[in-house]
Order: C-alpha cells, then sequence, then structure tokens
C-alpha cells in the first residue's frame, strides 16, 4: 500500500509516500481501507519531533480516517466487531496517512448519514478531543459560558458549535476579522486577539462575572489572563501548549480564592477502552446532531495523499478556517 513516511524530524518537505506492506489486524482490531484522512496540529509536531508516538502505536502520521472495513481480527471480548463492508470513520493511533489503516474496533464510529468520506474523516480527532473535555463526565448545564481559543480552528469550530447545540454561550478567539467572522456565524461571540486584549473583553462582555468554562490551546501565555477570565468554581482546560509550557508568576491566590479547577488532557495517550467509551458518548449525544445538521465539520481544503507535505505547509500557514483533508482514494 502506499503511506506517507518520513525518515528524520523536520520541514513538511520530509514528507514522502512510499510503498509498505498492508499492515494485519491482530485481536480488537479491523482494517479499514481509507478514504479520506485529516490532518492535524499533533501531526505537525509529530512531523517536528515534538510529539512522539506512545508506546505501541503506529509510528506514522494520521490521526483520523474514513472508509470501509475490509478485514478484522480475533473479537475482542465487550466489543463489538463492525462487519466487513461496513463503513467506518475512527479515531486512529497513528498510521492514518496510507491506503489502510488498522484501528481498534471500539475507535469506529458509522459515517453520518448524508456523509461523504471526506466530511465523516473530518470528524474523529476534533470530536473526540471536544466531547471528552467540554462534555464529559457531564453534560453542562444549558447557559453555561465557554471560551474557546483559535476559534476557528479544527477543535475550534467543532467546540463553539457543539457549546451552542447544547444550550451553552460560546466566547471565543481568533485572529483576524475574517476569522472573527466565521466564528460569530457559528454562533460564538468573537474576538480578535491581535487587537484586543481577551480577558478585558471577556470581562466586559460578562458583566464580570467571568466565563465558566475555557477551553485553552495557548498554555503559558495565557494562563494567568485565563484564570483571570473565570468565574468563581470555573474550570481552565488545556489542550495544548502553543504559547509555551511554563506558566510564569502563575497567579495561585486566584485559584485559591475562586475555587478555580486547572486540567487538561492529551487524546493520543489515552487507552482503547477510553477511547471507545468517548465513541459510545459520542454516538448517543453527537451522531444525531450531525445527521439533523445542527452541528458539521467545516472542510477547508483538499490535497491528494501524495501531496501531504503540502497539506502540512498550508497548515502551518495558518490561514486556514476549519479542517484540512487528505483525499486517499481519489
Ligand atoms: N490535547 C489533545 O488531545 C488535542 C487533540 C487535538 C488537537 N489539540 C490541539 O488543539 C489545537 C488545535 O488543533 P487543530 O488541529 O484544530 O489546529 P489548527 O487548525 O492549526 O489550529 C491552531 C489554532 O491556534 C490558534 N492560535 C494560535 N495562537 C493563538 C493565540 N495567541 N490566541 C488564540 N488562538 C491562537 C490559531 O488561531 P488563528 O489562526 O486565528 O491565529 C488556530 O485557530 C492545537 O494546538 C492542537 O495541538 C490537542
Amino acid at each position: 500500500m502506499k503511506a506517507v513516511c518520513f525518515a528524520e524530524p523536520g520541514e513538511a518537505s520530509v514528507l514522502h509516500t512510499e510503498t509498505i506492506a498492508v499492515p494485519q489486524p491482530g485481536r480488537g482490531e479491523v482494517l479499514v481501507r481509507v478514504m479520506a484522512a485529516g490532518v492535524n496540529r499533533p501531526d505537525i509536531m509529530q512531523r517536528k519531533g515534538l510529539y512522539p508516538p506512545p508506546p505501541g502505536a503506529c509510528p506514522r502520521l494520521g490521526l483520523e480516517i474514513a472508509g470501509e472495513v475490509v478485514a478484522c481480527g480475533l473479537p475482542q471480548e465487550g466489543t463489538p466487531m463492525p462487519a466487513i463492508g461496513t463503513r467506518v470513520c475512527a479515531l486512529a493511533n497513528g498510521g492514518g496517512y496510507a491506503e489502510y489503516c488498522l484501528v481498534p474496533a471500539g475507535q469506529c464510529l458509522p459515517w453520518p448519514k448524508g456523509f461523504d468520506a471526506l466530511q465523516a474523516a473530518a470528524l474523529p480527532e476534533t470530536y473526540f478531543t471536544v466531547w471528552s473535555n467540554l462534555f464529559m463526565p457531564a453534560i453542562p448545564p444549558a447557559g453555561t459560558r465557554v471560551l474557546i481559543h483559535g476559534g476557528t480552528s479544527g477543535i475550534g469550530t467543532t467546540a463553539i458549535q457543539l457549546v451552542r447545540a447544547f444550550g451553552g454561550q460560546a466566547f471565543t478567539t481568533a485572529g483576524s476579522a475574517e476569522k472573527c467572522a466565521l466564528c460569530e456565524t457559528l454562533g460564538a461571540t468573537a474576538i480578535n486577539y491581535r487587537e484586543e486584549d481577551f480577558q478585558a473583553r471577556i470581562t466586559e462582555l460578562t458583566k464580570g462575572e467571568g466565563v465558566n468554562v475555557i477551553l485553552d490551546m495557548i498554555g503559558g501565555a495565557y494562563f494567568n489572563r485565563n484564570l483571570k477570565s473565570l468565574s468563581m468554581d470555573g474550570r481552565l482546560v488545556i489542550i495544548a501548549l502553543q504559547g509555551g509550557a511554563k506558566a510564569e508568576q502563575a497567579d495561585l491566590v486566584r485559584i485559591m480564592t475562586r475555587r478555580l479547577v486547572v486540567t487538561g488532557s492529551n487524546l493520543r495517550p489515552r487507552d482503547s477502552g477510553s477511547k471507545a467509551r468517548i465513541a459510545r458518548d459520542l454516538h448517543t449525544h453527537v451522531w444525531p446532531l450531525l445527521e439533523a445538521g445542527t452541528v458539521k465539520p467545516l472542510v477547508h481544503a483538499v490535497f491528494k495523499l501524495d501531496d501531504a507535505a503540502a497539506a502540512h505547509k498550508c497548515m502551518e500557514d495558518g490561514g486556514h478556517s476549519g479542517k484540512i483533508m487528505l483525499d486517499v482514494a481519489g
């Protein structure tokens, strides 16, 4: 099969396609003939050598796919295996930039009705991430105020729509007037972080109350301003560290006196059982919304598998809004 590989970490130009053996499914795994795959920021970090795959994971790139099940390994107790021929989208443990990919059966979900391969492949990484961080273990009550940094990212466009669909109020940051306008059409109140101090604006917009939850992908550079943007009993959820992994002069008084919770997670190292629980929750609560058109993936650009380097460059240039995809079957 054809697969995107790289020998050494580096710029996007290290990516190239090679012909390698089709992998064979082990217990509890299915082999999917990939039709489309999503490009995600964690792939860029892995390519640069900054986000090594967890032990046991496929070392090649690609965390989400859509395609057809063509082979199944021996069944694993408690996990139903999709039938051969079923069209699935799946959260992959790596290896999605290829014509075939192995995935644990519990990480597969059906294509929502009416979706094509590109739309289905655009779902897993952002929906698993947003759902597990904002909606598990419990769906927040209607009216919850949520600040989502990076509103036009794959993660941001998903988070805004889900927060709105579950009756929350969405606030977001984005880096241009055009990107802010897109966030507003998705239902968020947008703040241009290059022109305004988001913390001052959140304080103003919430009449001093602050937001209840923040989904943060910036980390250190925003840490204290995030704390100051939270309401009493507010929760800061850190999912990436684009602005640094250290919080200088962290405002611990604020955490104590406002009873704040500071937490975070990353999806890839979670075990298959945990990913399967998220998949089941998504199927129950979110798949009906996708099929009704209440929430939908935004696809910004599509590249061929041979052009994975161009897809990475497109993401690194930062002009995109929504998802960048690889059309593997086309
Ligand atoms: N923890 C996890 O499990 C997990 C899983 C998937 C992704 N992630 C992380 O989530 C983030 C989004 O991923 P993605 O694949 O959707 O990537 P993406 O589309 O490339 O998005 C990156 C986003 O970061 C925003 N950004 C950069 N600097 C900012 C700043 N100072 N203030 C506000 N926003 C800023 C950009 O906004 P502008 O374009 O408007 O500047 C852009 O929207 C990445 O950092 C990724 O590593 C984490």
